[in-house]
């Protein structure tokens, strides 16, 4: 019978054995999944294990310091990489969403490569890959796509690329994941967390991006989830998050018209990302948060919800 704690138990004398006292790297990326394999990895190998967590700049708001911190409480060997200055000026200019995404993929590549070669004698990658990864990079859901894979084309693989790969959670899915992590005693807030997608808030400023329009967007959205999870809806939900709408419109402030942006706030449930349905929310919540937005966040004058389900709306806007 499959139990967490067996798995645990056998995964850990297995990558002990594999691994014995080789170095391995893996990236981190605040989510569930590179989290739990992780913290597997750790309990095998102990320091042998180093992590780097990249700051693209384009995580939601206090996210890299929050995670980093967790991340070094949960005894990893972690290193924090902030390179947001990086992914904004290469982004700089680009408002189609597939360059937007190649240009995200090329930069993590060349930052991680660098810290990579810190490493004196690193042999493996470790890769968070679970089961429906391997599924979906087949049928081209339009699922993670700031894999290593799709966009490294030029130049030959980068150096971290030719190590010998382990993924310890390639035959699990998101349930026992978040199972074997509970078992392992790894924050509950962490293995509940949403998907979140690799190329962060930038398929969620549509057009281009610059550091304003981040801060703009990080601000709604942490107004939005933090009040998910003030009104207990946070763990109801799937997925959710704030889109900044590439148009300006006219609001009325006092005796001034002002002329500012429009945000849209997306909430689905889902069991696996392919098709979803939004949700419900109490038109208290939204009214309270769209009030809120409103009068806290600079540069925003309208707040609408989209009620759209996937098929066909996809649940980013990009
Ligand atoms: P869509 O928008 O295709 O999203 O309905 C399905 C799931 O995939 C996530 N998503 C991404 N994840 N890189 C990622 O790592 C991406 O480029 C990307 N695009 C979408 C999305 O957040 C949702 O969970």
């Amino acid at each position: 019978d499959w139990t967490p704690q067996s798995f645990v138990e056998e995964s850990v004398a297995d990558l002990k054995e594999k691994l014995g006292n080789d170095r391995v790297v893996l990236g981190l990326s605040g989510g569930v999944d590179s989290s739990v394999a992780a913290m597997l990895l750790h309990k095998a190998i102990g320091e042998n294990l180093y992590c780097i967590f990249v700051n693209n700049g384009l995580l939601r708001k206090n996210e890299f310091h929050d995670v980093l911190d967790q991340y070094k409480d949960m005894g990893l060997n972690v290193k924090g990489v902030d390179a947001s200055a990086r992914f904004l000026d290469a982004l700089a200019g680009l408002s189609d969403p597939e360059e937007k995404r190649k240009a995200i993929g090329r930069v993590f590549i060349e930052v991680f490569d660098d810290e990579a070669h810190e490493i004196t004698d690193v042999k493996w990658l470790a890769q968070g890959t679970i089961y429906p990864d391997i599924i979906e990079s087949v049928s081209a859901t339009g699922g993670p796509s700031v894999t290593i894979k799709s966009h490294h084309n030029v130049g030959g693989l980068p150096d971290f690329m030719k190590l010998k790969i382990v993924e310890p959670l390639k035959a699990l899915f998101k349930d026992e994941v978040r199972r074997v992590g509970a078992s392992m005693d790894m924050d509950k807030d962490l293995l509940g967390r949403h998907p979140f997608p690799g190329p962060g808030l930038a398929i969620r400023i549509l057009g281009d991006i610059t550091a304003e329009k981040v801060r703009i967007l990080q601000e709604v959205d942490a107004v939005f989830i933090g009040n998910l999870r003030k009104w207990n809806l946070y763990d109801s939900v799937w997925q959710a998050g704030a889109i900044l709408l590439p148009v300006n419109s006219v609001g009325v402030m006092g005796d001034e018209r002002t002329y500012e942006k429009c945000v849209a706030l997306r909430a689905v449930e889902s069991t696996d990302g392919m098709t979803a349905d939004w949700v419900n929310l109490p038109y208290e919540f939204l009214q309270k948060t769209s009030n809120e937005i409103i009068n806290k966040v600079k540069g925003v004058n309208r707040v609408v919800y989209d009620i759209s389900s996937k098929p066909p709306a996809t649940i980013e806007w990009e």
